[in-house]
């Protein structure tokens, strides 16, 4: 397993794995970095290194869980980065993958039933997992970052959070994850092959980049954020 560490050039990172590029960009990093290497960036930058470091670890190795590291960084720090990758799904992933399932369907010399299924099946799970997200930047997050402050500043979290507990979060993860599979798996097994196969090729790889995205922001939601919000919601409850 490759532990990145702070003496690594930035310019190995991409090379080791390119999918974390924009990984790089949700902490405001760019090409052009020349030979700098992780410390030197993070301070240019301002960011914190450990923090950095920890998520491309925990994006480059699916094992990889940075127990005592990502435990003391504070929720909003998480938080802020989990929201810029909401982000990036809306900005940028979702459009690109409906541009190349549209050109894939496009493609085919007859818009076939089974393509068509491909095109529902593919806007539920759209649907469904941006239920998800609204619900975690509605709900979700606002009260993380309401009970963080409460902790660090020692005030009462405001009453409108304070019915709401973590437990009920997160049980949605393996729904999603396993529908994104299901897509996959319908083309590669089942759909009858009237398209262009470069075309179909450019959706299938846009779908597997995503599904390896969501599942390395549900591994930071589920064993990274939840686990450090229930330490917190406990020591509150028994401060
Ligand atoms: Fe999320
Ligand atoms: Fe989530």
């Amino acid at each position: 397993m490759t532990l990145f560490k702070g003496t690594d050039k930035i310019s190995n990172l991409i090379h080791v794995n390119q999918f974390l590029l924009p990984v790089l960009n949700r902490f405001g990093i760019r090409l052009g970095f020349k030979d700098k290497n992780v410390s030197q960036l993070c301070n240019e930058l301002s960011l914190n290194e450990n923090f950095f470091l920890a998520i491309v670890n925990t994006y480059n190795n699916e094992n990889y869980f940075p127990e005592t590291d990502l435990l003391t960084f504070s929720p909003k720090l998480i938080v802020d980065y989990l929201q810029k990758t909401h982000f990036y799904y809306f900005d940028y992933l979702f459009p690109e993958v409906e541009r190349r399932l549209d050109k894939m369907l496009a493609s085919s010399i007859t818009l076939s039933k089974d393509l068509q299924i491909i095109k529902q099946f593919y806007n539920k799970y759209k649907d469904e997992l941006s239920n998800h997200i609204q619900e975690e930047e509605t709900k979700v997050f606002p009260y993380i970052v309401a009970l963080t402050n409460a902790w660090e500043s020692g005030d009462e979290i405001p009453a409108k959070f304070s019915k709401y507990e973590m437990k009920s979060f997160e049980q949605e993860h393996t729904n999603v994850d396993q529908k994104i599979y299901d897509l996959k798996n319908i083309i590669i097994k089942y759909l009858h092959p009237t398209y262009n196969d470069n075309d179909c090729n450019s959706f299938l790889y846009s779908i597997f980049q995503f599904e390896r995205d969501l599942l390395d922001h549900a591994r930071i939601e589920d064993k990274i954020l939840l686990n450090k919000v229930l330490q917190i919601e406990k020591q509150l409850k028994n401060g």
